[in-house]
């Protein structure tokens, strides 16, 4: 298949973006799949109620089918139809949260197929925030079912040439712009039963969602990976984001850490191995190792979720053998940290040393 690359930018004015997400929005609504930029990662999007596009959507990522999508949407009049009901604790947290980065997991209305709930009576949904997202919802008739725009198993892609990477000859069109500025997926929380449930943490935190509803509680496997409980959200029991190195978590007094990774990396290296580290800017100049990467600030893990994906890519794309990084554990505030950690821990497997 032949991928057409539409590029937006400064040159762009209101007409010719119109012009271009008009043409994506057909494809869309004649079957075709499009990748777009979010606030959160890049998008593929398809028509979110055609059983068809759901198929094409799997197809074109190498994705299980067990594996639900999340429907987008530019507007709440468009929740309605989609969903069985609206729990008061929804509406609040959509007016304080949509359009952003926010998934949501309500009761699902017939109209939904069950190829886009991966057979759940469930449906995820999301209003983001990125404008060139919300214009090209519309243009779409108004529900685009879209997972990450990456291959199944790498890292969620948060610049345009990663999804060219990933799924140029696979899909329609991919609109390359700028978006991604959080670099983390949306957090995703369940609506349907009386206390809302985190199943993946993100730039909305846990702290701040409850400053809306009261009471949440977090998901049981997204802290305890020795839980024999499965993920409620199907998409997180799969060892996602995984970098070709291998990826190992290394926590204690920064010293400790920055001596032991160092004594690793200067081993690894005598046998011939290549080390990646991400490190944060207190200890970045104390590594020595082939590839070593500046995660901002460990007391912001903003600038770590924005550039986490991209180091794991990039690590990959320098032949990095083996990867250390230092912990970004911030799980007292029960901040954003937590989404950083949780997504690090997943592509390292779990593995945590502590120094
Ligand atoms: O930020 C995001 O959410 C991005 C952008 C593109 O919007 N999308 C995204 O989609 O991360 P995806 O497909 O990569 O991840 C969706 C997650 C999966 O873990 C899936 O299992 C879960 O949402 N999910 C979807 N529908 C669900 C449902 N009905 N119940 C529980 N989990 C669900
Ligand atoms: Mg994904």
């Amino acid at each position: 298949m032949q991928t057409t690359i539409v590029a937006i930018g400064d040159g762009d004015t209101a007409e010719s973006i119109d012009e271009k997400l008009s043409v994506a929005g057909d494809i869309i609504r004649r079957g075709g799949l499009v990748a777009f930029p979010t606030e959160t990662v890049y998008g593929l999007g398809g028509d979110a109620l055609c059983p068809a596009s759901a198929r094409k959507i799997y197809a074109a990522k190498g994705r299980p089918s067990d594996n639900p999508l999340i429907i987008h949407i530019a507007e709440m009049a468009a929740l309605e139809r989609i969903v069985c009901e609206i729990p008061k604790k929804a509406a609040k947290l959509a007016e304080a949260f949509w359009p952003g980065p926010l998934t949501m997991i309500f009761k699902k209305a017939a109209i939904v197929p069950d190829q886009t709930t991966g057979g759940l009576d469930t449906v995820a949904v999301r209003m983001p925030s990125h404008p060139l997202a919300a214009l090209l919802i519309r243009k779409s008739g108004g529900y685009v079912a879209a997972p990450s725009a990456n291959l199944s198993g790498k890292p969620s892609p948060t610049l345009a040439k990663y999804v060219v990477q990933d799924l140029d000859g696979r899909i329609d069109m991919i609109l390359a712009a700028d978006g991604a500025e959080i670099g983390l997926e949306s957090t995703i929380v369940d609506l349907t039963g009386e206390i809302p449930v985190i199943l993946r943490p993100g730039y909305i935190t846990q702290k701040m969602l409850s400053e809306v509803v009261g009471e949440t509680e977090l998901d049981i496997t997204i802290y305890d990976s020795d839980t024999a409980q499965a993920p409620k959200a199907p998409g997180m029991k799969y060892r996602h984001y995984a970098p070709k190195g291998e990826l190992v978590i290394v926590e204690g007094e920064p010293h400790r850490v920055a001596r032991y990774i160092n004594e690793q990396a200067a081993a690894h290296e005598a046998a011939g191995l290549r080390t990646g580290v991400i490190a944060t800017l207190e200890q970045f100049a104390q590594y020595q190792a082939a590839s070593v990467k500046n995660a901002g600030s460990r007391c912001d893990a903003h600038e770590a979720a924005k550039k986490l994906y991209t180091f794991l890519r990039e690590f990959d794309d320098e032949k990095i053998d083996c990867i250390y990084a230092e912990s970004f554990a911030d799980t007292l505030d029960q901040g954003f940290g937590q989404a950083v950690m949780n997504r690090l821990l997943k592509a390292a497997g779990h593995k945590v040393i502590h120094v």
